[in-house]
């Protein structure tokens, strides 16, 4: 029997989202149905509104959860009714040419639910990221279920389901950063200051946060953050080679997805450091380097799907440090909101009031 709920849908470019009646269809072969407890608003959400993604409206907006699981399908064994879980939107296929090759963070044929979720007239829903999680009750691959300690709410916990992982990912799995080194983090949002988080863990000793608004430079201390800079009053290059000895860091990352701000990390880079683009671009955007740049500081340019996670390996981890008191996801919620607030919670991170708005159900 399929279920009816409620969700926010985006149905056309820059229009504003709605909440409407869903149909969730019982789960299939491999697949599970999660009562969402929780879902964070993502600026990839807001991407999906204003077509910088795809164009497959209508979308099902949502994926950093956390919940329940509430039914399964044939075959499921990963997970049961009553599981706790974060909802991941990479479940590896352990089949591809990346998974055969033991890289499974680079899964190429990762998994979603084979049926669709729709609007009560039938119409077919694109699930953000394949989850769609501003919903009561999503539809998923099983694999897109990642068990966690239930001792962690899921306003913290599904976090990690996006966003905190994207960006501790892109400092600790992508840049590789290792004690005693040098990190700039352009973009101070919930991936950036996720990656300041990230680079303290991983026992960086300078942490320069770069943002255009002095309010997330202040927030970006409390994560981590030794240093910051205001890149629309300074040149953010000369201030990160004052702050590093006239050299740069050894690990720059862009977290805007700007090409302003990538060529920016790239060049407040030293020889032979790494730049990661974990920010997210928007098709028609373009970066025009100097080849000899490129190759004459050595180094490494790498882009970071979601910091280079993998699931199972990485959120029970993080939980793990969350409930020691070591890695505070309580402090990236600005405010728990409800469904129909949705569209002012992408109003207010526009404006840089949030870090993360979090819907609770
Ligand atoms: N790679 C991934 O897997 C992944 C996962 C989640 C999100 N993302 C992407 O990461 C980016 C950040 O997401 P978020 O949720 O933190 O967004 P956010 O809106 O919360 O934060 C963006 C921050 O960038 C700052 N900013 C804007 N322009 C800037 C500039 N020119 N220079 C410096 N700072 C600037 C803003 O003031 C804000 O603090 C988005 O592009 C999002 O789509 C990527
Ligand atoms: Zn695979
Ligand atoms: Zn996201």
């Amino acid at each position: 029997m399929a279920y009816e709920v409620k969700g926010v849908v985006a149905r056309g470019k820059g229009q504003p989202v709605t909440v409407e009646t869903i149909v969730v269809p019982d789960p299939g072969p491999g697949e599970a149905v999660v009562d969402v407890q929780a879902c964070g608003v993502c600026h990839t959400d807001l991407h999906y509104r204003e077509g910088g993604i795809n164009d497959d409206f209508p979308f099902l907006l949502g994926h950093e959860a956390a919940g329940v699981v509430s039914s399964v399908g044939e075959g499921v064994t990963n997970v049961a009714v009553g599981d706790y879980v974060v909802l991941n939107w990479r479940a590896v296929c352990g089949e591809c040419r990346a998974c055969r090759k033991g890289q499974l963070q680079y899964c190429f044929n990762t998994h979603n639910a084979a049926q669709k979720m729709t609007l009560a007239d039938g119409t077919e829903l694109s699930p953000a990221l394949g989850i769609g999680a501003f919903a009561e009750k999503t539809l998923v691959h099983s694999g897109q279920c990642t068990k966690v300690d239930p001792a962690a709410p899921p306003t913290a916990a599904g976090l990690l389901g996006c966003g905190v992982m994207a960006g501790v990912g892109a400092a600790i799995n992508t840049g590789g950063v290792q004690r005693g080194e040098t990190v700039a983090v352009f973009g101070c949002g919930g991936v950036g200051d996720a990656a300041i988080a990230g680079a303290k863990l991983a026992g960086a000793t300078t942490i320069i946060a770069v943002d255009i608004s002095d309010r997330k430079l202040q927030w970006a201390k409390g994560f981590g953050a030794t240093h910051t800079v205001n890149s629309e009053e300074t040149d953010p290059v000369e201030a990160i080679k004052a702050l590093t000895g006239g050299f740069g860091v050894d690990v720059a990352i862009d977290a805007v997805g700007h090409p302003k701000v990538f060529e920016q990390a790239f060049y407040a880079r030293d020889l032979a450091g790494r730049v990661v683009m974990v920010g997210v671009p928007t098709p028609g955007m373009e970066v025009t380097l100097p080849a000899i740049e490129i190759f004459g500081r050595g180094g490494a340019v790498k882009s970071s799907w979601y910091g280079d996670c993998l699931p199972s390996r990485d959120f029970p981890m993080l939980v793990d440090l969350y409930l020691q008191g070591r890695f505070d996801l309580d402090a990236f919620v600005s405010e728990t909101i409800g469904l129909d607030d949705v569209e002012a919670a992408f109003e207010k991170m526009h404006h840089g009031e949030v870090l993360r708005s979090v819907v609770v159900f």
